[in-house]
């Protein structure tokens, strides 16, 4: 039998998008394959890779799990938004600079899940980094890069 179809409003990256869907979809499929913002990552799909992080109500969310009718009335960012204006976001920028990537599957979730840390700790020592990032994999070993990424963009956002 058809899941029944609900009426969802959520914000997307600052866009209200309303959705006619089964609220029990999960948010990554919606915005992968309804709002074409392939940004986040389908990995594991249980919760434990963190490839498909974002951003909802600024708390880092695995999204593979997080059914649609959950996020209903909330605020979600993905990668795509955030820099708005065209450049990047300077979490971005510093994967970039620290080379903390191979082949970038696991980038955009990290990135969110970095964001997410710097919001309540704004310098971390590399023990919190690794505390705070536990739970998203990368499957090409870009660790030791990755942690050199969030020093050098909580350094640059400090200023
Ligand atoms: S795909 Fe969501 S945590 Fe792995
Ligand atoms: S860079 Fe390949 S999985 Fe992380």
């Amino acid at each position: 039998m058809a899941e029944p179809t609900g009426a969802y409003l959520i914000r997307v990256n600052g866009i209200e998008r309303r959705l006619h869907t089964p609220g029990s979809r999960s948010l990554l499929s919606v915005l992968r394959d309804d709002l074409a913002l392939t940004g986040a990552k389908y990995g594991c799909g249980k919760g434990h890779c963190g490839a498909c992080t974002v951003l909802v109500d600024d708390q880092a969310v695995r999204s593979c799990t997080l059914p649609l009718a959950l996020a209903h009335g909330r605020s979600v960012t993905t990668i795509e938004g955030l820099a708005p204006s065209g450049g990047l976001h300077p979490v971005q920028q510093a994967f970039l600079d620290a080379q903390a990537f191979q082949c970038g599957y696991c980038t955009p979730g990290f990135i969110m899940g970095v964001i997410a840390l710097l919001k309540t700790t704004s310098n971390p020592t590399e023990l919190e980094i690794r505390e705070g990032l536990a739970g998203h994999l990368c499957r090409c070993g870009s660790y030791p890069r990755i942690i050199r990424a969030v020093q050098l963009a909580a350094a640059r956002m400090r200023e």
